[in-house]
């Protein structure tokens, strides 16, 4: 297994469509998703695209751990996520400002208005058929994820660019402002 490198704002490998996933139980994926996985598991980050390792291809792995939970919300936390070709459904055209980061542009954050309710379906590593609906900030990740398999990161979909900022500037805030215990449903 191996560390994999992160790719940042402006290059192109962000900026392009991602290639489906012609067998998605092969060995080469079940590498990169573990490859993946342990990124992810050493930034200690919640999820990460296909392309964000410089792989073109449409594979998103996530996961909730207790830890991003805030107390008072009643969400359960989500284990390991592996979407394969996944394909968002929007469930309602209510949307809400939420706030995003993304390891592809480090030490950022913005407000990204987010349907609040989606369905997704997509394959896991066995080729199983997997189907989630998802609300709040589960629903704001999967959609913050999968576009990063069409060339498309978060300050693209911000309507109030003036809430684009620096995390450093927030300090303490950040928390305050990124766990809104309402958006944990
Ligand atoms: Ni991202």
């Amino acid at each position: 297994m191996s560390i994999l490198k992160i790719a940042r704002m402006g290059n192109p490998v962000l900026m392009k469509q991602a290639d489906p996933v012609a067998d998605p139980g092969s060995q080469e994926v079940a590498r990169l998703v573990r490859d993946m996985q342990e990124t992810l598991a050493d930034i200690g980050a919640n999820g990460l695209a296909a392309p964000q390792v410089h792989v073109s291809l449409r594979i998103v792995i996530y996961r909730i751990p207790a830890t991003q939970i805030p107390a008072e919300a009643t969400m359960q936390p989500i284990d390991w996520t592996v979407l394969i070709n996944p394909v968002v459904t929007v469930l309602t055209e209510e949307k809400r400002p939420i706030m995003e980061r993304c390891l592809s542009l480090p030490g950022l954050h913005g407000l990204v208005p987010r349907h609040t309710k989606i369905q997704l379906d997509a394959v896991d590593t066995d080729n199983n058929a997997i189907q989630i609906v998802a609300s709040g900030f589960h629903a704001m990740l999967i959609q913050h994820e999968c576009d990063h398999l069409d060339g498309i990161l978060y300050p693209m979909k911000m309507t109030d660019m003036s809430t684009l900022a620096y995390n450093s500037e927030l300090g303490e805030k950040i928390f305050a402002v990124t766990r809104d215990p309402a958006e944990f449903l």
